[in-house]
């Protein structure tokens, strides 16, 4: 969570039932920042333990307990794990609100304030701004994990919420006098409201596979300024600014699992694969308590090897994912399916692996959230279904589109040396499907496929035109397509895409906006939109910047 790395004070003493003792602001900082470092230090059970006895009387305790359970459910993945956490998320908001100023409505706090300074918050109440909306903020992350729109609604609309909180906490820093700002407490409260969106990025970074489904649709909600700090991971100088918020942690804690991961993940989105190869190893190497950690490294590691097209390296972290994982198991075979199809046969048969074997396993696997399948599963369910027919017909570089669909592309497109190579990958796909003696009903969908990721491919190295031939074609086989109903419109959007990068801003409008109006009922729709409201908001903000047709009144 959001404490400044302090020195380890001795704790307070331990509650006793018989003497009553109340925790002040100062001690619950204090002992929660020596539960923080416990936590980086990987001793997380043990920081749970020193903040359990007093969660229910002192907000920061109950924030810094429910964050370890949120981070906890989110790495399982188990409903059990997700519903502990929610219910520790509902009793630190009511240990929360017992210290909040009680008023209407949250957005008149920050008008309150500056009206009348001798209705200012007190201390205590700041600070219950301050946890509440931390809290609302995990409230909102762990409701990401539901899929559903209106898991993606009701979350957005908690974030903005928890925003718009920590917006009025700042006005409040502001108010605040020289005197009462070198207060220790208040140094805090400051750190935390600076630190708020840095945490939340972190917990962000822990959710590898939503993180940019959660990017796209805060994207699009408009208040850049409010947002931008989150936008770190897309623009070049936020890396900065993440390095920055991370240094004074990992000087401390250079063992830190947290960190170690954290930095490795900066590097991923740098395109600096191997020094985040070595770094998700040595975050595996520090910890035994929380597995999940190792797994989420695993994932990474998968994707980073993949990225340099080193698919045996990347079959080994799948495997481990296959075999440790509890969290997708029908998306960990099809990767490693997907990744062992990217081997020559007799090196698959050496590992002693069988691929059409394990794209038959994909579809009994999948999980059911609620009553509701998860998009990606059923996305890897229907590629797979090739494969249960008596002649299998092969995917074509299945490992390829899955970097695609999980946005891979525009990492890699950082390293043209990379992307060079995997154009040449494309290329022999498509030389073979062009061979193909028995095309099969599935011939025309593949070569689409390898022609919307050769054009991505082709814009990432800025060859524009012919990117746009590639585009074009899938597009033209629009009638034809039979089972990759995602083809289409997500190739309008690449175009439209391309579009922008040529600077034809309102070209790339009418496109992507064709895609949102008229096109429907396709696989990974959802995700689809996402990107485009990313995008439309984008190009919304060039738009502003052109000279306005007509002046304010
Ligand atoms: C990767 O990052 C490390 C550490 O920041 C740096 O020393 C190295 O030069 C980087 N490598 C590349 C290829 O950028």
């Amino acid at each position: 969570s959001h404490f400044t790395p302090g020195g380890a004070e001795p704790l307070p003493a331990e509650p006793q039932s018989c003497v009553p003792f109340k925790m002040d602001l100062e001690s619950a900082l204090k002992e929660c920042s020596s539960a923080l470092d416990l936590f980086l230090n990987n001793r997380f059970m043990d920081a749970l333990a020193l903040l359990k006895p007093w969660k229910n009387q002192s907000m920061y305790h109950a924030m810094g307990y429910s964050s370890i359970l949120v981070m906890q459910a989110a790495m399982t993945f188990e409903p059990k794990d997700i519903d502990t956490a929610m219910a520790s998320l509902r009793e630190s908001l009511q240990t929360c609100e017992k210290f909040r100023k009680k008023v209407g409505l949250m957005e008149s706090i920050a008008n309150f304030w500056n009206r009348q300074s001798t209705d200012k918050l007190t201390e205590e109440e700041m600070h219950a701004e301050l946890c509440y909306a931390e809290v609302l903020l995990q409230k909102a992350s762990l409701t990401f994990l539901d899929e559903s729109i209106i898991g993606f609604i009701k979350g957005g609309m908690k974030i903005r919420n928890s925003y718009q909180i920590y917006k009025d906490c700042q006005t409040m820093i502001n108010s605040l006098e020289d005197k009462e700002k070198q207060k220790q407490t208040y140094v805090h409260f400051t750190g935390g409201v600076s630190m708020g969106i840095g945490s939340f990025n972190l917990m962000l970074s822990l959710l590898p596979s939503r993180v940019l489904r959660l990017m796209e649709f805060l994207g699009f909600s408009g208040d850049r300024t409010q947002y931008c700090c989150i936008f770190f991971f897309l623009t070049g100088d936020g890396f900065v600014r993440a390095e920055s918020l991370l240094e004074p942690y990992s000087k401390k804690f250079p063992n830190g699992a947290l960190m170690l991961f954290y930095t490795a993940r900066i590097a991923v989105l740098k395109g600096n694969f191997t020094f985040a190869q070595e770094k998700f190893l040595a975050c595996i190497a520090s910890q035994e308590e929380w597995r999940q950690i190792h797994h989420l490294c695993y994932w990474e590691l998968m994707w980073a090897y993949s990225f340099e097209q080193k698919w045996k390296e990347a079959y080994r972290y799948a495997n481990f994912l296959c075999k440790e994982s509890k969290w997708s198991q029908a998306i960990y075979v099809y990767q490693k399916a997907s990744i062992l199809s990217m081997l020559p046969e007799e090196e698959v048969n050496k590992l002693g692996e069988n691929v059409v074997d394990l794209f038959r396993q994909v579809d009994s696997l999948r999980l059911r959230i609620a009553g509701k399948s998860i998009p990606t599963e059923k996305f890897a369910a229907k590629k797979a279904q090739r494969y249960s027919s008596s002649v299998p017909v092969k995917l074509v570089v299945p490992a390829l589109e899955m970097m695609y669909v999980w946005n891979g592309f525009t990492v890699v497109g950082k390293r043209p040396g990379l992307t060079e190579s995997i154009l040449s990958t494309l290329e022999k796909a498509e030389e073979q499907l062009k061979n193909e003696q028995n095309p099969s009903e599935y011939h025309l969908d593949d070569q689409c496929l390898v022609q919307l990721l050769k054009g991505l491919c082709l814009r990432e190295l800025g060859r524009l035109v012919q990117a746009e031939i590639c585009f074009n074609h899938v597009i033209s086989c629009e009638n034809d397509i039979k089972h990759d109903n995602y083809l289409v419109p997500f190739t309008m959007y690449e175009l439209g895409l391309l579009h922008r990068q040529k600077g034809d801003i309102s070209k790339a409008i009418t496109i992507i906006e064709n895609v949102k109006m008229n096109y429907k009922d396709y696989n990974m729709e959802s995700r689809l939109h996402f990107r485009i409201h990313a995008a439309l908001n984008t190009m919304g903000t060039f738009a502003a910047k052109l000279p306005p047709s007509r002046t304010p009144a």
